[in-house]
């Protein structure tokens, strides 16, 4: 695995201070540290360039072994044009033509769907012994308003092989799909998306759950072990803002005590006898999310250090966590179990999990997030509005246009956006 962030954030407490709302509310409230953004060098098809380019270059890929390669976004450019088919300018040198896979879109869903792709294709007769690759990458930007501040932006990418240190158990997984409208992008001129934040906070968790007791029922019907927070080692959650997650961990601790696999304390016992109360109840809300403050701390707060500190990456956002908890100093994934959720608006839901099966130390060694991520450039909230300012005005509002933003803020390896033509063909170069 690789990660990829812009090299510019902006403070949560500055952001706070500059939206005049309440002191916490972005980095309690919401548990946020710092928001990733980047200025007009960099979109979507740069990034994914960027995060594919490092991934080859740092394991030593031949670029004529890769024979799939899927990109999971919803930050388009085009209605037509995949971002899969930009990152062919990288294979050209190889003489590499025959790879499939395109782009799948589906809110913050579409790098899980491009990752069941991957392995369907390496489970097929299809499959030609070569590696697949996996993208999920985003910027995410909202409109003036409170979910603002839940903006962020990365790139990840995900190689996928035989005897792989890190395995993902295809034979049990859990989904739930729906029809809902709790955060979409219907308008072809506007970057942002309409969002029913109190929706999408409510269908996020309902799938979750469902997706919970799926893929329970599944693997103990196979005859597998139970899949709780007690048997289960480690959990990934899609992370739009901290928070979230925290509720999504206290919603399934609350399940397990509803089946009797924890136990809850005697004072959480007589309050829910009292007052007949669920979750919804916020004083059993509180209690529960006290109770399971151990295991959170265990099992899942670790793999928010990336969401936390770049805000949400929609697609990349489940795999920041993932990355996150495999670099993690205190843990060690070797015959542990992972389990993740992920969701994207709209809705589409998956539950599966991963193994530590070998020594995967290759991936914390070849990875320089940590020194990227402290040496970032920090920005004011006045310039991240300029920088949002300039966005909404060229956004799709003419074809030719040279980006101005500075190149040397930029680390080594990045790709960036010199010209869009007059025909809006995009030209990139590298750092
Ligand atoms: N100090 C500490 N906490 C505070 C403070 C403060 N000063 N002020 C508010 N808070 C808390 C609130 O109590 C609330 O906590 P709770 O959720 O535990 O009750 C939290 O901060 C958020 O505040 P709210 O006023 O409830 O919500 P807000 O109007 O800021 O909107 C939301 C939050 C809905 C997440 C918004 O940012 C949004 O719409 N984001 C985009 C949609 C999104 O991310 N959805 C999630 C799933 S879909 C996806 O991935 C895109």
């Amino acid at each position: 695995m690789e990660v990829y962030f812009p090299n510019t954030y902006v403070d949560q407490e500055e952001l706070e201070v500059a939206y005049g709302v309440g002191k916490g509310k972005h980095t309690v409230g919401l548990g946020q540290h710092k928001m990733a953004f980047s200025s007009d060098r960099e979109d979507i098809n740069s990034i994914a360039m960027t995060v594919l380019s490092n991934l080859v270059n740092n394991y030593g890929i031949d670029w004529k072994d890769i024979g799939r390669l899927e990109v999971g976004t919803e930050t388009l450019i085009d209605k037509s044009k995949s971002t899969k088919t930009c990152l062919m300018e990288l294979f050209k040198n190889a003489g590499n033509y025959d790879i499939e896979g395109v782009t799948t879109v589906n809110a913050c869903y579409g790098g899980t769907n491009a990752l069941f792709n991957t392995l369907n294709w390496m489970e097929s007769s299809a499959w030609d012994g070569r590696y697949g690759v996996v993208i999920a990458a985003d910027l995410a930007v909202y409109a003036k308003g409170p979910a603002r501040a839940t903006g962020g932006a990365g790139a990840v990418a995900i190689l996928i092989g035989e005897n792989a240190p890190l395995v993902i158990e295809t034979s049990i997984r859990s989904s739930f799909f729906d029809n809902q409208y709790d955060f979409y992008k219907p308008d072809p001129n506007s970057e942002y998306p309409t969002v029913d934040g109190v929706l999408s906070q409510n269908t996020y968790i309902n799938a979750l759950s469902k997706c919970y007791a799926g893929i329970k029922s599944k693997s103990l019907a196979a005859g597998k072990e139970d899949i709780s927070l007690r048997d289960t080692d480690y959990f990934c959650f899609h992370s739009p803002y901290s928070k979230l997650v925290q509720k999504s961990f206290t919603q399934l601790y609350w399940e397990d005590l509803n089946r009797g696999i924890l136990t809850p304390s005697p004072e959480l016992v007589s309050k829910m006898e009292e007052t007949k109360g669920g979750l919804k109840n916020k004083e059993i809300n509180k209690m529960v999310t006290k109770e399971s403050q151990g295991l959170w701390k265990e099992k899942t707060d670790m793999s928010l250090h990336l969401g936390r500190n770049c805000g949400n990456s929609y697609t990349g956002s489940l795999y920041f966590c993932l990355m996150s908890l495999i670099c993690d100093p205190n843990v060690d994934l070797t015959d542990k179990r992972v389990l993740l959720f992920s969701y994207g608006s709209g809705c589409a839901s998956s539950m599966f999990t991963i193994r530590g099966k070998a020594d995967y130390t290759d991936i914390i060694a070849k990875s320089d997030y940590h020194e990227r991520l402290e040496n970032r450039i920090k920005k004011s909230p006045e310039f991240y509005e300029e920088v949002m300012a300039e966005r909404e005005a060229h956004y799709g509002s003419h074809a030719a246009y040279t980006p101005t933003g500075p190149i040397d803020e930029l680390v080594p390896g990045t790709y960036y956006l010199t010209a869009i033509d007059d025909k809006w063909r995009r030209e990139y170069s590298k750092v």
